[in-house]
C-alpha cells in the first residue's frame, strides 16, 4: 500500500448532462410489493428455489464424477458441497483460478476435473471475490476464456498502477462514474474508484463492465439454468462511531448474493434484497416515494470485500508527498467533499435503520464496510457453516499470505473455528492451531478436517504451495507478466490436485462420499489415514 500524497491533480468537473450518462450512478425505481427486510429464520425464498432447482443438476455431475474417479461408488444420497477462495489479492485470485480450472470439466482432464459441476455453492473474499465476481459476473465462462480475453492483459497494465491508469480512457471515465454517483445523493469514497479500477481488470463490457450489478446474475443464462454454484461474497463491518478503524475479530460478517445482502450473525440477523441496496430504509420500509437499483454494481461490490484501506487509519488531508494510487483516487474524491477517515471505507445506506431486529446496528444510518478477510478470517466460510444452509463438504483454497514467504499457516481457518465456537455455529469441525499446521505440515499439502463426525461439515483443506510456481507473490504485488499470470494458474492447478498425486482423486472423492453414509470402496481407508486429520 502505498502513503497518500497531495491532491495536486486537477482533473475538469463534468456537467450533468454527462454525469446522467453514466452506468455507475444509483438509479430510483419503483419499489417492490415485497418487503425489503426480512429475519435471518432461514436461506431466503429465492435461494431456496435456486438450490432446489440446483440440487438435481448438481447431485447428477457430482454422481458421474465419483463413478469416473472409481466405479464403486454409489451415487445415492449425495452431499452438498462447496468451494470457498480466499483472500490474498491477485496471488489468490490466481492461484483460485487454477483450482477452479482443474475441478471444471469444460477446462482440464485431470482426476479431478468434473467436480466444480457437481458443487451447490462457490463464496469468496477480497482476492477471491475479484475471482467470483470475474467467473459470475462474466456469465462464467472458463479459466482459459478469461486468461487469454481478458485478465493476461489487463493484469499486465494493471489500472491499479498510477502509470497505467489511462489505458483504454479508463481513468477519465471512471472519474465521470463515481462523479455522477455523487450528483445522484452518494458522495463516493475510495472504495468506488477502487471498485471501478478492478472492475477494468476482471469484467467484460463497456467501462469496465459498468452495467453488471451483482444482482445482473439473477439474469445470466447459467444462473437462471441453474447450471453453477450459488454465488456468494463477504465483507466486515466496521463500527467506526465507536472510534476504531478496523473491525474487532468477532465482528459482523456480511453477506452479498445475487439476491440479498444481510447477515445470520446476532445483532444484525436480517437481510435486504441486493437489487434495492442504496435505499433508505427505517425499520424495513422506504422512507422515500421510490427505492434505489444500480447501487449493486459489481465493481463497488468486490472492492467493498477487498476493501483494506481502512488498515490505513488516518485523518485527510495528509501532508505525505509520496505517489500513488491513492494520490489519483483522492484527486477525483476532492473534487466532490473534503476527504476525511470516512473515505477508507465503502458506504451502504444501512438496510437495517431502525429495525430493532438488528440490535447492532439499528442506530446508524449507514454501513461502513472493508475487506471480508480484516477480522482475520480470510476464508469465507461464515456463510457456509450456518445452520441456514445444508452444505456438507466444503473445498477451502487457503491463498493468506501468514507466514514471511506469503504462504498461509493455518492460523486463518482456525480464526473461524474459534469465532464459530464462540458464535454457537455446531458444524464447524475442530481445527488445530497454526503451530499444528506448521509442526504437522497441513499448510502444504491438502488435509480433510471433521471426517469422521457426521454432526460436522467435512472441510478439505487447499493451501497454496509452490508446486510448480513461486505463488507467495506479495499481495501487494498488482501487476502479473503473463508468464506469471498463466504460471500462477498452472501451480493453482496443483494445489486442487495435489501436485498431480495419483492417489489424491480418489481420496477426495472418498471426503466427499463420506458424507452419505454409504459403503466406500477399500481404497478410502488409506485415504482416510493419509488425509483426515481427525
Ligand atoms: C454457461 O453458458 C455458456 C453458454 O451456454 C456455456 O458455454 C458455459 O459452458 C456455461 N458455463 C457453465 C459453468 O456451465
Ligand atoms: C485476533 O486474532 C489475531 C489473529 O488470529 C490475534 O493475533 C489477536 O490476538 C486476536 N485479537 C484478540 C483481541 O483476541
Ligand atoms: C496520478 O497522480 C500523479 C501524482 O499526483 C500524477 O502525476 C498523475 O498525472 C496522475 N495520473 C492521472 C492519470 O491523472
Ligand atoms: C420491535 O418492533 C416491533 C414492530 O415492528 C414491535 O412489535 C416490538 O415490540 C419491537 N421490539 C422492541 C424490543 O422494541
Ligand atoms: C423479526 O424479529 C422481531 C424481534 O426481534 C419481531 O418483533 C418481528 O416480528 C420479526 N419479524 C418477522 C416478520 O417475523
Ligand atoms: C518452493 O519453495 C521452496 C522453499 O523455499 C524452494 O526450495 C523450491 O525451489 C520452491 N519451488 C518452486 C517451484 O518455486
Ligand atoms: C475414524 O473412524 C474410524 C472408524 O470408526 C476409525 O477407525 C479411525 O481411527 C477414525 N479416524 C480418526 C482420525 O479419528
Amino acid at each position: 500500500m502505498h502513503l497518500l500524497t497531495s491532491f495536486i491533480l486537477a482533473v475538469g468537473i463534468l456537467s450533468s448532462a454527462q454525469a446522467a450518462l453514466s452506468g455507475y450512478a444509483p438509479v430510483p425505481a419503483t419499489c417492490p410489493g415485497t418487503p425489503l427486510v426480512r429475519n435471518a429464520t432461514g436461506i431466503s425464498t429465492s435461494e431456496s428455489s435456486y438450490i432446489s432447482a440446483r440440487a438435481p443438476l448438481a447431485s447428477a455431475a457430482l454422481g458421474a464424477w465419483l463413478k469416473k474417479v472409481n466405479s464403486a461408488f454409489s451415487t445415492t444420497n449425495l452431499p452438498a458441497v462447496a468451494l470457498t477462495t480466499s483472500g490474498g489479492g491477485y496471488r489468490s485470485l490466481l492461484t483460485g483460478a487454477g483450482v477452479i480450472q482443474a475441478l471444471d470439466s469444460r477446462d482440464s482432464n485431470v482426476g479431478t476435473s468434473g467436480l466444480y459441476q457437481g458443487l451447490t455453492y462457490q463464496a469468496g473474499l477480497s482476492g477471491g471475490g475479484w475471482l467470483l465476481s470475474s467467473f459470475a459476473g462474466n456469465n462464467y465462462p472458463t479459466i482459459s476464456n478469461l486468461e487469454t480475453t481478458l485478465w493476461t492483459t489487463a493484469f499486465a497494465e494493471s489500472l491499479l498502477v498510477p502509470d497505467n491508469l489511462e489505458v483504454g480512457g479508463a481513468y477519465t471515465q471512471i472519474s465521470a462514474d463515481v462523479l455522477a454517483k455523487n450528483a445522484a445523493g452518494y458522495p463516493p469514497t475510495i472504495v468506488d474508484v477502487y471498485g471501478r479500477l478492478l472492475a477494468y481488470q476482471l469484467l467484460k463490457g463497456p467501462d469496465g463492465g459498468v452495467a453488471i450489478q451483482l444482482s445482473s446474475i439473477t439474469g445470466f443464462s447459467n444462473f437462471t439454468s441453474h447450471n453453477v454454484p450459488f454465488p456468494i461474497i463477504t465483507s466486515t463491518n466496521v463500527e467506526t462511531s465507536t472510534g476504531v478503524c478496523t473491525p474487532p475479530n468477532n465482528t459482523v460478517i456480511y453477506e452479498f448474493s445475487p439476491y440479498e445482502f444481510g447477515s445470520f450473525d446476532s445483532g444484525v440477523n436480517a437481510f435486504t434484497q441486493t437489487k434495492y441496496l442504496g435505499t433508505s430504509l427505517s425499520n424495513g420500509s422506504p422512507t422515500k416515494a421510490t427505492c434505489e437499483t444500480n447501487y449493486d454494481n459489481l465493481g463497488y461490490i468486490l472492492g467493498t470485500s477487498s476493501d483494506v484501506f481502512d488498515e490505513l487509519c488516518f485523518t485527510f488531508p495528509l501532508v505525505a508527498d509520496v505517489p500513488g494510487i491513492l494520490a489519483n483516487i483522492s484527486a477525483i474524491l476532492a473534487q466532490t467533499h473534503t476527504l476525511t477517515f470516512m473515505d477508507e471505507y465503502a458506504i451502504y445506506p444501512n438496510p437495517f435503520y431502525k429495525y430493532n431486529h438488528s440490535t447492532l446496528v439499528q442506530a446508524q444510518s449507514e454501513l461502513t464496510l472493508v475487506d471480508g478477510g480484516e477480522s482475520h478470517q480470510n476464508n469465507p466460510l461464515f456463510p457456509l457453516i450456518q445452520p441456514a444452509r445444508s452444505v456438507d463438504v466444503i473445498l477451502v483454497n487457503d491463498n493468506s499470505a501468514d507466514t514471511s514467504g506469503n504462504f498461509p499457516d493455518g492460523s486463518e481457518i482456525y480464526q473461524t473455528y474459534m469465532q464459530a465456537q464462540l458464535a454457537g455455529l455446531t458444524k464447524m469441525p475442530v481445527i488445530p492451531p497454526s503451530a499444528t499446521f506448521l509442526s504437522e505440515g497441513l499448510n502444504q499439502r491438502p488435509t480433510f478436517f471433521g471426517c469422521n463426525d457426521t454432526s460436522k461439515i467435512t472441510i478439505v483443506y487447499l493451501p497454496n504451495y509452490n508446486y510448480t510456481f513461486p505463488s507467495g507473490e506479495s499481495t501487494e504485488k498488482v501487476e502479473y507478466l503473463p508468464s506469471e499470470t498463466s504460471g500462477m494458474i498452472a501451480n493453482g492447478g496443483e494445489v486442487a490436485t495435489m501436485g498431480g498425486n495419483a492417489m489424491f482423486p480418489t481420496c477426495l472423492a472418498c471426503a466427499i462420499a463420506k458424507k452419505t453414509g454409504d459403503t466406500l470402496p477399500a481404497a478410502c481407508t488409506s485415504c482416510f489415514s493419509t488425509f483426515c486429520y481427525n
